[in-house]
């Protein structure tokens, strides 16, 4: 068993990613070293930095007098960016622990150990500097009402999009501390600014936990924060919709179950319009032919993380998956019936009918037939 008291020992890493922060990583470097003055945990700076000013010659002086500073300097071809900042800290830093913060100020260093206890009292995998905390938290910081707008949409929409990143406030913040192992046999693969979001989305973790802060206003220098970096935000989005299957499942379902659609409509039209097939007929095998259809989308897009292991389980599954469709084809009939009956317009009863279908069948698509492995535990071969 591990035991999570702290030895006395504990160095924690802390990443601070630079760019152009030439007035500012004096006034943070003090405020760090205050932060674990008198602690029971030692810190290691890494910064990361990218600068074309006197950032890297003012960072070298500090690191002169304060053996807890160590300095990445990127040049040229290799400056690419905040997020392979991160990535290069990460792989630098040696502890338990990694927090990150932004090197502005911006972040006040004095929640660094608050972050770091209630990792260690809650055994979080990850605790998050949140802005959008009812236990406090603010962001008056994000200057101008058109960037809070923009920082509030875009956190709705990525935790409508992404299940996982709901257990924070705030996906986006640049602010948090992180169990390095979550990320053992993981590859991060971000862009743009927000790489919390890509470890929420790629680590093995369970526990979240958010701690209240205040974003404050920047003091010196600009943030390098544009509307290109909103771009950005969507390609890494997409990215992730496109490399980590379970992200977005549902959108994926819903994707698919579109297709099913198409596949439907077009064989129906077929089977009557060439082939003179009954109208009754042509639509149940129309039917049976979609979900077929969806079915082989869905073993693709929707679980391809939960592949059937043998030919006989993909045929067990076939015929789970068409015995729950029917299932759902009479609780939307049922609703569609209801609703009629309860004086709805048609086409508003078909509606509702085809609202709970979908959420029922994805359900049982994601409990039942392509329900979660259980994962075995692995043992080491001395211990059998
Ligand atoms: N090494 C490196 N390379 N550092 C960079 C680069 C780069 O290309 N671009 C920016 N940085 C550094 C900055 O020096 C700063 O320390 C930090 O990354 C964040 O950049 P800012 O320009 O200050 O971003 P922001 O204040 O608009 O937004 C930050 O805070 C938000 C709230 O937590 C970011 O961390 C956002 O992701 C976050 O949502
Ligand atoms: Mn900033």
């Amino acid at each position: 068993t591990r035991n999570h008291s702290i030895e006395k020992d504990m160095i924690l890493p802390i990443v601070l990613p630079t760019y152009n922060e030439k007035e500012n990583v004096l006034p943070l470097m003090k405020e760090v070293d205050r932060v674990f003055s008198g602690k029971r945990y030692d810190y290691e700076v890494l910064f990361v930095d990218d600068s074309s000013d006197e950032t890297p010659s003012i960072i070298r002086q500090l690191a002169n007098d304060n053996r807890h500073i160590r300095m990445i300097h990127r040049e040229g071809k290799e400056r690419t960016g905040l997020a392979t900042a991160f990535i290069r800290g990460f792989e630098e830093a040696n502890g338990t622990y990694i927090c990150c913060l932004d090197s502005d100020l911006q972040h006040p260093p004095k929640k660094i150990v608050v972050m770091l206890e209630e990792a260690i009292a809650e055994n979080a995998g990850i605790v998050i500097a949140s802005r959008y905390t009812t236990g406090g938290g603010g962001s008056q910081g994000l200057d101008g009402r058109y960037r809070k707008f923009i920082s509030i949409a875009l956190r709705y929409f990525v935790q409508a999009l992404f299940v996982q990143t709901r257990k924070t406030t705030d996906p986006g913040s640049g602010y948090f501390l992180f169990k390095k192992n979550i990320l053992d046999g993981v590859t991060l693969q971000p862009r743009g600014f927000k790489i919390l979001i890509e470890i929420m989305m790629r680590a093995n973790y369970d526990k979240v936990s958010q701690i209240p802060y205040t974003f404050l206003p920047r003091k010196n220098e600009e943030s390098k924060a544009t509307a290109s970096q909103g771009i950005e935000l969507l390609k890494h989005l997409w990215f992730i919709f496109q490399t980590v299957p379970s992200a977005g499942r549902f959108v994926k379902f819903c994707l698919v179950g579109g297709s099913g659609v198409v596949v439907n409509l077009g064989f129906l039209y077929i089977f009557v319009e060439y082939l003179s097939v009954g109208k009754t007929v042509a639509w149940l095998v129309a039917v049976m032919l979609s979900i077929a259809s969806n079915y082989v989308l869905n073993n693709i897009f929707t679980y391809s993380d939960r592949k059937s292991f043998s030919r006989a389980e993909y045929v067990k599954k076939l015929v789970q998956y068409y015995t729950t469709s029917s299932l759902v084809m009479l609780v939307n009939f049922a609703i569609y019936s209801v609703g009629i009956f309860i004086g709805f317009h048609y086409i508003l009863a078909a509606f509702v009918g085809i609202l709970f279908a979908t959420l029922l069948n994805y359900i049982l698509a994601t409990k039942i037939v392509w329900k979660e492995r259980v994962k075995m535990p692995e043992y080491k071969l001395e211990e059998i």
